[in-house]
């Protein structure tokens, strides 16, 4: 009976490498042009979003995996930058209900601050669906702080808070890219 048994352990050997590898190269391979389409076509600004995922021309595409902590360093860059507008826009405005707006709008970015440094971690540690759900829940925010703001004095912020969502949703896509329903 060796015959059979060997050839069983073979075919339960090829089946794993079938269920295995689709989602491993999935994750390794270099992304081509192909896949960022797939990505960004159904993105809200489909330009901004190619744009930042090819954000360093000279290097080559990196992988999936890559391609995501590209997005979320754009994103915390983005965020910071958004956090000292707020702090600029708050201490220079003698209107106490603007000021209190900016407020409402730094409290929202501190907790978006927050939950990147969490998707950083999740990154690290190799947990892509959860770096997507912190993607996902920074966005709630995001648009507390658009909601928050009724001035148009406050433009400035309202465009700063704009680039923010189109990274994070960007982000939410690639992230998305790597789970089990992406
Ligand atoms: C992730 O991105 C950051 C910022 O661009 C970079 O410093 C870091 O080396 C990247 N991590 C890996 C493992 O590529
Ligand atoms: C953004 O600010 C946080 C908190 O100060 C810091 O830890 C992080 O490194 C900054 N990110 C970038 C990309 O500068
Ligand atoms: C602060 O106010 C000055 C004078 O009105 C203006 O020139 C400057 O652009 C303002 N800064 C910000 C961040 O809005």
């Amino acid at each position: 009976m060796a015959p059979s048994f060997s050839l069983s352990s073979l075919l339960s050997f090829m089946l794993t490498i079938l269920l295995i590898c689709p989602t491993h190269a999935h994750k390794n391979v270099q992304v081509s042009e192909k896949v960022l389409y797939d990505i960004c076509h159904n993105h809200a600004d489909y330009s901004f979003c190619l744009k930042a995922l090819k954000s360093d021309p000279s290097a080559p595409l990196p992988d999936l995996v890559g391609l995501t902590n590209v997005s979320i360093n754009l994103a915390d860059v983005a965020t910071n930058k958004t956090l000292e507008l707020i702090a600029s826009l708050k201490s220079n405005t003698s209107d106490p209900l603007l000021a209190s707006q900016y407020e409402s709008c730094g409290v929202f970015y501190g907790n978006i601050a927050h939950i990147i440094e969490d998707a950083k971690k999740a990154w690290k540690a190799g947990d892509y669906e959860t770096v997507f759900v912190k993607a996902g829940g920074i966005l709630t925010y995001n648009v507390d702080c658009s909601d928050a703001l009724t001035f148009k004095e406050a433009s400035s912020l309202r465009e700063a808070n704009k680039e923010v969502y189109n990274y994070f949703t960007t982000l939410l896509r690639v992230s998305k890219s790597l789970t089990k329903d992406g």
